[in-house]
């Protein structure tokens, strides 16, 4: 029986991948943890325990404890906030990858999902449409961490047997849970800012072009990825994935179409830079042959979406 432990569930994908996996596998067969106290959601329909990812003791005695088969590990120091305490950012980003794939080899689970991102790509990566297999140089402290864990997840994968797979997720953008202080929270304070003060102030210039993701379509990539034949999980390290790119420009344009008194300045800080070295498109053709996965939403759908879903909490 599949019995699953979300590692990281009061984050922003934790807050609705939990929520996603309760209603198609049974609450009782989701156990939600994090450092930090989750949605009363996520309270409220499961069992919740406080986790620290780097406590490797306290993880094999959870996972014994709930009969853990299958593992979500999300937890993790992003873009913006790994900048600013580098060493501290490896050490979770590193160390708590490394307990989970090692608890997942010693105890024998069955499967393991570890998202990586579009930071493992550098400027030297071409930046449209960007490929597959394609030149990595990341320049960040998220970035480095993130492709060194998919070099780590495809050698436990060959050397040992774990059946980890992975992502390289977009930007996400959601309502149930702020941004975790990535470089493409923009796109989700933005929706905030505009229902609330009819402007917003913009940490990245106006053309800065990124590869984005509303978050049902990240979900449902996750539990498709996870429920694929095995034999369909070819790429042992991360899959790209694409969903919409846009600029702050393209969605605040968007926005003023449902909030004609809305406004954007511009004030880039560190983080323009960060934005600089990723790409402004993915090509997710290998996962889409590979297991399937298509895209479900375009910016008009997920921007109508995020104003009527934060306008309801913000009335
Ligand atoms: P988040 O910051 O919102 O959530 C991360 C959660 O991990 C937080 O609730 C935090 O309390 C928890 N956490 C931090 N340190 C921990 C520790 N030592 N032990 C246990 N829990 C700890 O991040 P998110 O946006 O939900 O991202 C989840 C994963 O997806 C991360 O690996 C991130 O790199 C990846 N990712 C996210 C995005 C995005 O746009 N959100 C894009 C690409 C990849
Ligand atoms: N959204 C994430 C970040 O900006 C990308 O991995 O850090």
């Amino acid at each position: 029986m599949k019995k699953i432990l979300v590692i990281g569930a009061a984050g922003q994908i934790g807050t609705d991948l939990t929520i996603e996996l309760r209603k198609r596998f049974g609450n009782q067969n989701v156990i939600a943890s994090d450092l930090k106290q989750p949605s009363a959601e996520i309270l409220s329909s499961g069992t919740f325990i406080e986790l620290n990812v780097l406590d490797k003791a306290s993880m094999e005695q959870a996972i014994k404890q709930h009969q853990i088969t299958e593992i979500y590990h999300l937890a993790a120091i992003l873009s913006g906030n790994a900048e600013k305490a580098p060493k501290r950012s490896w050490d979770i980003n590193m160390e708590g990858l490394f307990n989970v794939l090692d608890l997942a080899k010693e105890l024998n689970l069955s499967k393991v999902f570890w998202p990586s991102s579009i930071a493992v790509f550098g400027p030297s990566t071409p930046q449209t449409n960007t490929p597959q297999k394609t030149v990595m140089e990341p320049n960040t402290v998220y970035g480095i961490s993130k492709l060194a864990g998919e070099r780590w997840c495809e050698y436990y994968f060959q050397k040992f047997g774990v059946d980890v797979r992975s992502l390289r997720y977009p930007g996400l953008i959601s309502y149930s849970a702020d941004a975790g202080g990535g470089t493409t929270d923009y796109a989700v304070e933005i929706f905030h800012e505009a229902l609330k003060n009819d402007t917003y102030e913009c940490f990245l210039k106006a053309d800065t072009k990124l590869p984005m993701m509303y978050m049902e379509d990240a979900i449902n990539a996750t539990i498709d990825l996870m429920e694929a034949d095995v034999q369909k999980v070819k790429e042992r390290s991360s899959y790209n994935l694409a969903g919409i790119s846009f600029d702050p420009q393209m969605i605040s344009d968007e926005i003023k179409k449902h909030l004609p008194l809305f406004t954007i300045t511009y004030k880039p800080d560190f983080r323009q830079a960060i934005a600089d070295s990723w790409p402004a498109s993915i090509d997710d053709t290998v996962a889409q042959k590979d297991w399937g996965w298509s895209a479900q939403y375009d910016m008009s759908e997920m921007c109508k979406i995020m104003l009527t879903e934060i306008g309801k909490k913000t009335k």
